[in-house]
């Protein structure tokens, strides 16, 4: 039985103030909310503020990068264990926005979850294709690559502790969701990746969440597909009302 994973990725949104208060607001509304692992992920510089606003509740602290140094001249990047000291279990890896803007390729991808693993952080690793890919048919074939790479040198034993977001490049921020049928059709494939790179019990046991436009509206739609164990929210996810209902979605 795999529990569901929600996870609200703030991008470059909030100071630490105005983030403390968004989560304070998302821990209230999200009451008595059983059985959905909830997890916030604000920027660096409002991590520490999250994790005191967040403190006592279930709700789970989530950075949006980490680089796979421990510590070193590196200008501007920020270490698993610095992640560690702020109170993060979980670390976005390979955001689109993080491949397309600041030009990571899998390779990067693959150290960052490697580093994440290997201090205890879980990563919640990125992958998915673009709209030109998708007319192409090449779909299936972009994303399940990018899963192998992600995962290369992971082992046995780490995969246990690694989350898989696919979200298609088209649906993010558009208002323009996947189909529940098309993203259940792709994470069954990056589901099958699992299961030949490590056994099936990996793959059978493996959280894969979906994101892109997911709202309080479409959200239950998500959750019904076999393959697909939780969000990956943007936008809807910055206003508590909002990703409260996600959270408390009716199955
Ligand atoms: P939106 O929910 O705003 O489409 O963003 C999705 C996303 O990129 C989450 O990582």
């Amino acid at each position: 039985m795999r529990v569901p994973i929600i996870a609200g990725n703030w991008k470059m949104h909030k100071t630490g103030r105005e983030a403390a208060e968004l989560a304070r607001q998302i821990v209230e509304r999200i009451g008595d909310r059983r059985g959905v692992e909830v997890v916030l992920c604000p920027p660096f510089t409002a991590l520490a503020a999250v994790a005191a606003a967040i403190e006592g509740s279930d709700v789970k602290l989530g950075a949006q990068n980490v680089h796979w140094e421990h510590e070193g001249a590196f200008t501007g990047e920020i270490s698993p264990r610095m992640l560690l000291e702020t109170g993060c279990a979980y670390v976005i890896v390979g955001h689109s926005e993080r491949r397309t803007h600041f030009g990571e390729s899998d390779q990067m991808v693959n150290w960052r979850a490697r580093a994440a693993l290997a201090n205890g952080l879980n990563p919640i690793i990125c992958v998915g294709e673009t709209l030109e890919q998708r007319r192409a048919g090449t779909t299936v074939e972009v994303v399940t690559g990018q899963v192998r790479k992600a995962l290369e040198g992971i082992s046995r034993d780490e995969i246990e502790r690694v989350v898989l977001a696919y979200e298609p490049l088209w649906a993010i921020g558009s208002g323009l969701p996947a189909t529940p049928a098309d993203a259940d059709e792709v994470a069954r494939f990056i589901r099958k990746v699992v299961s030949d790179l490590y056994d099936a019990a990996a793959g059978d046991r493996i959280r894969i969440q979906y994101g892109g436009s997911v709202k309080p509206d479409n959200i239950g739609g998500f959750m019904q597909a076999e393959n697909i164990d939780g969000a990956l929210v943007g936008g809807a996810s910055l206003d508590a009302e909002s990703f409260a209902a996600i959270v408390r979605y009716e199955p």
